[in-house]
């Protein structure tokens, strides 16, 4: 225990302020491991701490309550509204803040977010994830490397992104194929491309407890416009990461706060015409490069 913390005067009797936090503090203080004593004494601290800087009334103690079992009432296998409340008050960021320090130059990470399936379907290199998704098609190039430059050939490369009505496929009810989701690798010289959509700006699932909070504190629900990542290779550490469209109004105001200034890129637009990979394209469509740099786990 703290040597500045109250010691129980008088048993587990007759506590209150100071007292009952060292009385709770104590009873934590054998847990099963060390670990669990440290996260329990740490979370009781600081939530004894938060009920007394701001008076919690027992209405709003209540209100919360109620608050936490909506939470978990609307939960299922399909939608974690658990993960979604993390998420909104910056504790997933927090968390990957603290599990992926890498070394300067490799991409940086961001938030999983709730819509990743596994066993998305396979293409090659120049196919179109599409798949039929409603929206402007866009071709994503690059190439994933190490951090001294040197290509990762047959990384796995998984997308997934929203359509132009801020829709996954997983929120469509009827849909028989992925739409907009997919995998791929890298070629033997670490470079990959693909065809899929200009991502659009969307609201994260807000029809729940959450969304009602950040209406309560008038805040906007929209993430910006991106595409998810996660890219695997043999002695990496896997990277979870989007990459955000450079000039989306959203930018700044990320419902999740993930935006990280090194994963905005310009999705540029073409009229018409012969895109990079020679296909001629019959309507406008956008182009986007990001060069991924994955951390060796040996280096740290
Ligand atoms: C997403 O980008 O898919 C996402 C991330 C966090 C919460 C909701 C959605
Ligand atoms: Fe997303």
């Amino acid at each position: 225990m703290d040597p500045q913390e109250p010691t129980i005067p008088d048993g587990a009797r007759n506590l209150s302020g100071d007292t009952l936090t060292a009385a709770v503090l104590a009873s934590f203080s054998h847990c099963a491991s060390d670990r669990l004593t440290e996260i329990m004494s740490s979370l009781v601290r600081h939530l004894h701490a938060f009920v007394g800087e701001v008076q919690l009334t027992e209405e709003e103690w209540a209100s919360g309550i109620d608050f936490l079992t909506r939470v978990g009432h609307i939960t299922t296998d399909q939608r974690q509204e658990f993960i979604l409340l993390s998420d909104v008050l910056g504790v997933s960021m927090q968390v990957i803040g603290i599990n992926h320090q890498r070394p300067a130059g490799a991409t940086e990470s961001t938030v999983f977010g709730p819509f990743f399936t596994a066993n998305s379907p396979r293409y090659a290199n120049g196919d179109d994830m599409a798949n039929g998704a409603p929206g402007e098609p866009c071709y994503l190039h690059g190439s994933v490397r190490s951090l001294d430059g040197a290509p990762i050939p047959d990384a796995r490369i998984e997308v997934w992104q929203a359509d132009d009505l801020g829709h996954y496929d997983v929120q469509y009810d009827d849909l028989e194929s992925a739409r907009g989701r997919g995998h791929l690798f890298s070629d033997r010289d670490g470079r990959y491309y693909f065809w899929s959509l200009l991502p659009t700006a969307y609201p994260i699932p807000d029809d729940g407890p959450v969304g009602d909070l950040l209406a309560a504190a008038q805040r906007s629900p929209m993430r910006p416009a991106h595409v998810h990542f996660m890219i695997t290779a043999p002695g990496y550490h896997a990277l979870v990461t989007h990459v955000f469209a450079e000039g989306d109004h959203y930018l700044d105001t990320d419902a999740v706060f993930g935006v990280k200034s090194s994963l905005i890129v310009p999705f540029e637009r073409h009229e018409a015409g012969i895109a990079p990979d020679g296909r001629q394209m019959d309507r406008p469509f956008s182009t986007m490069r990001y060069d991924f740099v994955l951390a060796p786990v040996a280096a740290e």
